[in-house]
């Protein structure tokens, strides 16, 4: 988010918001699993955080929104999953260990891990005028790439990173891993592209079917282009993670030592990634795009049907894997 408009210009911007939502989700699993890019795959390469529906599971196609019991997510039609890939700490003894997922400060509490996830229309405060359009069943996404370098953050400029004095900064949002410890634990952001071919529910690269126009995250996009021109809502997730455990263990020569889970060891953060499956139950998404509510005011039937957070934390997606990752590993899972 973005907090360089002044106060004026804020209360302005509030007046014609709608729409927007912001919600929590906790963790439904942290499995390696990716139905997207490695269907089938049982184990997929590299480790995943998920939230969203409980279907979770190596193959999934047809219509999310009708599959699973629950959903980890605040708005309880939304069985969508959304996931990236895990963030671990690589200790000097050459150990791993994996770095826990902390709630956002702008959410209920009590929310395990997971995300926040955002629904914008024109930007953070604005839905603009013109018509959103959501996903239709079936409908996925990735952005980023495991094996992107530096190059890739120039194309996708929604893919950031923020060291945190606390749980509310928000600035400078960096294109790699800070340099230093950050007290406050580090955020991962992925924004998505909004502007759809109208026909495509995925492509062979899972990204071609969409085009970004954003300048950044939270940003108006410029208009959408000829070949993809149905403009959806803009998807972004924000992750916190509890790096501040291990700023005494930080090394000597000053070196990065986070490792996302895809195992690059470059110590740059370029391969960062998202996964999106879309699985709002019914028309439930875009009656809510169509409506006038921003961010928790859209709980409650307001039009969304919300559950507590109690019922959000007791959602969980099977264990297929069973795999263990956590406690200090030798190696990443999978990358033995
Ligand atoms: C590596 O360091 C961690 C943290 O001090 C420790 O718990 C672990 O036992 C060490 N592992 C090895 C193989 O030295
Ligand atoms: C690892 O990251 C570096 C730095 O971004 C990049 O140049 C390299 O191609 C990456 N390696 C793989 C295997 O993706
Ligand atoms: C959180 O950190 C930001 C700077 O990143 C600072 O402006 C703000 O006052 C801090 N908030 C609290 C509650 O400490
Ligand atoms: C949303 O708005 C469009 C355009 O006004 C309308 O055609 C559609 O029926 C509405 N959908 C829902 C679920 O309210």
């Amino acid at each position: 988010m973005k907090y360089s408009f002044n106060a004026v210009a804020l209360v302005a911007l509030i007046g014609s918001a709608q729409a927007a939502l912001r919600f929590g989700c906790s963790t439904v699993t942290i499995q390696r699993l990716d139905p997207v890019v490695e269907p089938g795959g049982l184990p997929s390469a590299h480790l995943h955080q998920v939230v969203g529906g409980n279907a979770f599971s190596p193959t999934m196609s047809g219509d999310i929104g009708e599959q699973g019991t629950c959903t980890s997510c605040v708005f309880s039609e939304d069985f969508s999953n959304y996931w990236t890939a895990v963030l671990f700490f690589k200790h000097q003894n050459g150990t791993y260990k994996r770095v826990p997922i902390m709630a956002n400060d702008a959410l209920p509490a009590g929310i395990n891990g997971g995300m926040t996830i955002y629904y914008t229309q024109q930007d953070f405060n604005s839905n603009g005028k013109q018509f959103i359009r959501t996903f239709p069943p079936g409908f996925r996404m990735t952005v980023g790439s495991p094996t992107q370098g530096a190059d890739g953050m120039t194309k996708h400029k929604g893919l950031r990173f923020t060291c945190l004095d606390n749980k509310s900064t928000r600035f400078p949002e960096i294109d790699d891993f800070p340099k230093k410890p950050c007290k406050g634990g580090i955020m991962t952001e992925h924004h998505f592209p909004a502007c759809w071919d109208g026909v495509n529910l995925d492509s062979p690269d899972h990204q071609s079917h969409m085009y970004d126009t954003q300048p950044t995250g939270f940003a108006a996009g410029a208009a959408c282009p000829k070949s993809h021109p149905v403009r959806m809502p803009q998807l972004a997730y924000e992750t916190l993670w509890d790096t501040a455990q291990f700023k005494d263990m930080w090394p000597k020569d000053g070196s990065n030592p986070f490792v996302f889970s895809y195992g690059n060891q470059s110590g740059h953060a370029y391969g960062t990634h998202a996964d999106y499956m879309f699985g709002w139950k019914g028309d439930s998404l875009q009656r809510a795009m169509n409506s006038s509510c921003m961010f928790n005011a859209c709980e409650n039937g307001k039009p969304l049907k919300s559950q507590s957070v109690a019922a959000m934390n007791a959602c969980k997606a099977k264990d297929v894997v069973k795999e263990n990752h956590d406690g200090w590993l030798t190696a990443l899972p999978g990358m033995t």
